[in-house]
C-alpha cells in the first residue's frame, strides 16, 4: 500500500469514498451524497489553502483517503490556526488491515511540517470502531456533546478526540 498526495485524477475515487456511508450510516452527518461538482470544488479549495489530501493506493486502486480542515474556520478566528480537524475513510473490504494507520501516521507527519499543534477527530458516538482506532493512534477523548447532530430522525452525540502532534 502506497500513501501519496491526491491529484485531480483522484477526485472521483475520493468522492466515492466520501459518499459511501452517507445513505446508510451516521458516520458522516449529512443526508445527501456530494455531487461531483461539489467535491471537485472542495478538492480545489483544499489545494488552494495548502491543506493536504492523502490517498492510500493498493494495486492501483484508491482504498482510503484522509485530509484535514482548519478547526472552527480559521479565517474568521485565526487563533485556531494551529489546530486542525481530520477526516479519514478506508474502503469497506480494506479496513482492519493497517491502511487507516498508515494514512493517519502520514497525515500527522505532514501536520508537523505545517506547524500544526493539535489534531481533532470529531466522531459519531456510535462509531465505536473509529473511536477505538483514534485511541490506538494516540488520540484522547476530551468531550462528549449530547444531541449536537440529527440524522434519520434522531439526535446524535459527538465525541471529540484530540492529539497534540508537535
Ligand atoms: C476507522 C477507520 C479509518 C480505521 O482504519 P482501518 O484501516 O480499518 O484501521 P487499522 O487497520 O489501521 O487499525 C488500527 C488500529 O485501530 C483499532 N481499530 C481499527 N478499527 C477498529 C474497529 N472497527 N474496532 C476496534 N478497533 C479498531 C485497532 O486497535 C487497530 O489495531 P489492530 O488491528 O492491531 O487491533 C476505517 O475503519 C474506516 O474508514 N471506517 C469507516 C469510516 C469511518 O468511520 N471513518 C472515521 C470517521 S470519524
Amino acid at each position: 500500500v502506497l500513501v501519496r498526495d491526491a491529484t485531480e485524477v483522484d477526485v472521483l475515487a475520493t468522492l466515492d469514498l466520501f459518499n459511501a456511508l452517507i445513505p446508510t450510516t451516521t458516520v458522516a452527518w449529512r443526508d445527501h451524497c456530494a455531487s461531483t461538482d461539489e467535491h471537485a470544488a472542495w478538492f480545489a479549495a483544499q489545494r488552494d489553502r495548502g491543506e493536504p489530501v492523502l490517498v492510500a493506493e493498493d494495486a492501483g486502486q484508491v482504498v482510503g483517503y484522509c485530509c484535514w480542515s482548519t478547526f472552527r474556520g480559521g479565517d474568521r478566528f485565526p487563533g485556531y490556526r494551529h489546530t486542525v480537524e481530520l477526516t479519514i475513510h478506508v474502503r469497506d473490504g480494506h479496513q482492519g488491515k493497517g491502511v487507516g494507520s498508515m494514512l493517519l501516521r502520514a497525515l500527522v507527519g505532514r501536520a508537523r511540517q505545517h506547524g500544526v499543534h493539535v489534531m481533532v477527530a470529531a466522531v459519531d458516538a456510535d462509531n465505536f470502531g473509529s473511536i477505538d482506532f483514534h485511541r490506538a493512534l494516540g488520540f484522547t477523548e476530551v468531550a462528549r456533546m449530547p444531541e449536537t447532530g440529527r440524522k434519520f430522525g434522531r439526535w446524535l452525540d459527538l465525541v471529540l478526540m484530540q492529539r497534540i502532534v508537535s
